[in-house]
């Protein structure tokens, strides 16, 4: 069930609008980013973390992996213009054909149980993603009119990590800058391959830290696991 975890860091943060990258806010006085990353380093099966970084970060970024003694990551990359260039950049460190996982740092809230279903998943079937059903009703919209009711049964709202055999991940990638294609996620690079990928129920919780209000969201979560804890 070993795996590496390609970590993309290297936003600006815009929607945030914390003035800085917002893996840097503090949540319980400790950054978003370290929070990330602990999730990994705590994990036995996690073997090598890829961080990939916007350079101006790269001296803050490299005290707090000291300050917090975060050993996994061996390799800091240089981020690129889009999150796929990122990953990408970070991809090419990575050799041989085991699993590789690919996650948001702005996802802090992901637990280890369902990262190692979604590994043992990806180790079945080559390609696997982490996801919950889609809560409310769907629409098509154009110019803001409505065309049609997407039925909901068939809808999920897709997350990360995202896992895949490291081979299917890498011809992903080439063909997508071959031909100039940018998606939103790494799953649908590997879809223009034709490839199946399977999906893992995760949960609500495993919010991306976007907008200012996410953060009372992640305040709440936070005080939910302490009690679950205690
Ligand atoms: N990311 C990255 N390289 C980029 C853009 C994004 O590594 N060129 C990372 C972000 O740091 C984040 C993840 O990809 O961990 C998801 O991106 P998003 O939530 O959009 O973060 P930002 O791009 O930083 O935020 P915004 O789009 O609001 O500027
Ligand atoms: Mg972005």
């Amino acid at each position: 069930m070993a795996y590496q975890v390609i970590i993309p860091a290297a936003g600006l943060g815009k929607r945030m609008r914390a003035g800085k990258n917002k893996l840097l806010l503090e949540l319980k006085e400790v950054p978003v980013l370290i929070h990330t990353l602990r999730v990994f380093e705590e994990d036995e099966a996690c073997r090598k973390i890829i961080l990939a970084i916007n350079p101006q970060d790269e001296k803050e970024i490299k005290k707090l992996l000291n300050k917090y003694q975060i050993t996994k990551v061996n390799d800091l990359v240089a981020g690129g213009q889009e999150r796929q260039h990122s990953i990408h950049n970070g991809l090419k460190t990575v050799h041989g054909d085991g699993i590789i996982l690919v996650h948001d740092a702005a996802r802090p809230f992901i637990r280890k149980d369902h990262i190692h279903r979604l590994t043992e998943k990806a180790e079945e079937t080559g390609a696997a993603i982490i996801g919950v059903p889609a809560k409310d009703t769907m629409k098509k919209v154009t110019n803001g009119v409505v065309m049609e009711t997407v039925e909901r049964s068939s809808l999920w709202v897709v997350q990360t990590p995202q896992a895949f055999r490291i081979s299917i991940l890498k011809e992903a990638y080439e063909k997508a800058a071959r031909d100039q294609f940018v998606g939103t996620d790494d799953a649908s690079l590997v879809e223009r391959l034709d490839a199946e990928v399977s999906i893992v129920e995760g949960d609500y919780d495993n919010i991306k830290l976007t907008t200012p209000e996410d953060l009372y969201f992640a305040e709440a979560i936070i005080k939910k696991r302490e009690k679950e804890f205690y």
